[in-house]
This record gives C-alpha cells, sequence and structure tokens, in this order.
C-alpha cells in the first residue's frame, strides 16, 4: 500500500522496477486515488447525492443531469491514444477540462495520469450543488497532498466551478487542449450548443464526447481519431477522440 505523503513520480516509478510482476502503475495510481478520495468520496455517493438533489428539486425528468462517471483505464487510454496520435503533445504544459464535472473524482483521475500527460490546468465544470461540493472536497484534499509532497510531479491547477457549462462567464473553457464531455445523457440540444463553442477552439484541441460523436455534424471542424468501446460506472460506452481541424 502507497503512503499518499511519501508517494512521488520516483516511488511510483520504482515500484515498476521492483515490483513490476506485483503492480502495475495503474494500479499503484488507483490505490493513490482510493486514498486520496477516502470513503466518503466515492462514486456510490456521488450517485446517491445526484438522486436526491434532483428529488428535491423536482428535476428527476431532466435525463442530462443523470450521474455516471468515466473509469481510470478509461482516462488512461483517452490519453494514451492522444499521446499517440500526437507525439509532440507533451512538448509543454496541457489544460484539461471536464464539461459536467460531477463529483470532482475523474478530474482528479486526469491530475494523477500526469504519468502520461502533464497538466498546468485541471478544470471541472458542474451545475448540481451537491457533486460541486463533494468536488471542492476532492480539490482540498488533492492540494493538501500536494502540500505534503516533497515532489510536485502532479501539481497542478485542479479548480472546480459551480454553474452551467454554457455560462461562458463563469468560465470560458473554449482555450483548454483537451475538453471532456461524458455526454451520453446529454441532449441533442446540448450538443448542438457545445459544437457551436467547440467551433471556436484552438486547432488541434482533443474533444472527447461519449456515445455520441460531434466530428461529423456539418460543417465540419472536427476529425475523428479514434473510437473506442470502454468501460465506465455504467458498463462499456463508446468513446469518440476528436481534434479540432
Ligand atoms: C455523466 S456525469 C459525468 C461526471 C464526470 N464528468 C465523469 O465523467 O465521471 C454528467 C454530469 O454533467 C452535469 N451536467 C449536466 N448538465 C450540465 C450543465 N449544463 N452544466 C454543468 N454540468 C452539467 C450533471 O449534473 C452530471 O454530474
Amino acid at each position: 500500500m502507497l503512503s499518499i505523503v511519501s508517494t512521488t513520480k520516483f516511488a511510483v516509478y520504482d515500484l515498476v522496477h521492483k515490483n513490476c510482476t506485483k503492480k502495475t502503475v495503474i494500479e499503484e495510481l488507483i490505490e493513490l486515488f482510493d486514498e486520496m478520495v477516502g470513503e466518503t468520496n466515492t462514486y456510490a455517493i456521488a450517485r446517491t447525492i445526484s438522486r436526491q438533489e434532483r428529488e428535491e428539486t423536482d428535476s428527476l425528468d431532466k435525463g442530462y443531469l443523470t450521474y455516471g462517471e468515466a473509469s481510470f483505464p478509461l482516462m488512461k487510454s483517452v490519453f494514451e491514444t492522444i499521446l499517440s496520435d500526437d507525439v509532440l503533445f507533451n512538448q509543454k504544459p496541457r489544460s484539461f477540462v471536464d464539461l459536467g464535472s460531477g463529483s470532482g473524482r475523474t478530474s482528479l483521475m486526469a491530475c494523477l495520469l500526469q504519468t502520461i500527460i502533464k497538466f498546468t490546468d485541471v478544470t471541472g465544470i458542474e451545475i448540481l450543488d451537491s457533486l460541486y461540493r463533494m468536488s471542492v472536497d476532492i480539490k482540498d484534499r488533492f492540494d493538501n497532498f500536494n502540500r505534503a509532497s516533497t515532489d510536485p510531479f502532479f501539481s497542478s491547477n485542479l479548480k472546480f466551478f459551480k454553474g452551467s457549462i454554457f455560462d461562458l462567464t463563469l468560465y470560458d473553457w473554449t482555450s483548454n487542449d483537451i475538453i471532456f464531455i461524458n455526454s451520453t445523457c446529454f441532449s441533442d440540444e446540448m450538443m448542438t450548443k457545445i459544437y457551436e463553442h467547440i467551433k471556436q477552439t484552438r486547432r488541434g484541441t482533443y474533444v472527447i464526447t461519449f456515445t455520441f460523436p460531434l466530428y461529423s455534424i456539418k460543417p465540419i471542424v472536427l476529425d475523428l481519431v479514434r473510437e473506442l468501446r470502454l468501460e465506465t460506472s455504467w458498463g462499456q460506452a463508446d468513446i469518440f477522440i476528436q481534434k479540432k481541424i
């Protein structure tokens, strides 16, 4: 078991060399993730409090608020695919945004997966207050971990906003290098609005969507890099890795 405080980039790599038959880097990272989030920040809790808030606010019929999560292996595959598509992507630190960030767990996964892609900024935007508050807790835990660590390897500016992804005065996410959208339950109208904003992004921006691709919407501004079928909290989902042209 890793100790959070003593875990560093070098500790992680050490484990690969010394115990390579026992644990992979990803297994070590998942263990670190579980230690960091603790027992109060689980997927089951996020799903429950999301449902409670939707019941209390009479919004159970709003399908786009349905809760589900990406997984660590999913995030790893996405980042590895991006790197294999653009071998120069890691030449400078990048930024990542999660549109509809839920409990913040997926954003924390991105912070830990800096063994693959280095991020200066990892940002989440979430509309439900209860989930947003979970993500603030995750940010506190991540910041405390970094403060206690002697190695800044995992550090990045992790931040969360409470509000709508369509309110760009709250946070303009269009300048991020990777735009991650767990969009399985998002409505067509939402996807069309997201697409309008994607048009403003830089060439080379990666856009990840779930279940529905954006790359074929006209006018075509995205290329399909890869389609993957990967594990999520609700089973397998089709993941579309697209790139702004
Ligand atoms: C399927 S969950 C994804 C959680 C996380 N991104 C992940 O992949 O693990 C989708 C999230 O989007 C949020 N959401 C839906 N519409 C939103 C909007 N307009 N602005 C911000 N968040 C929104 C929901 O409340 C929900 O937490």
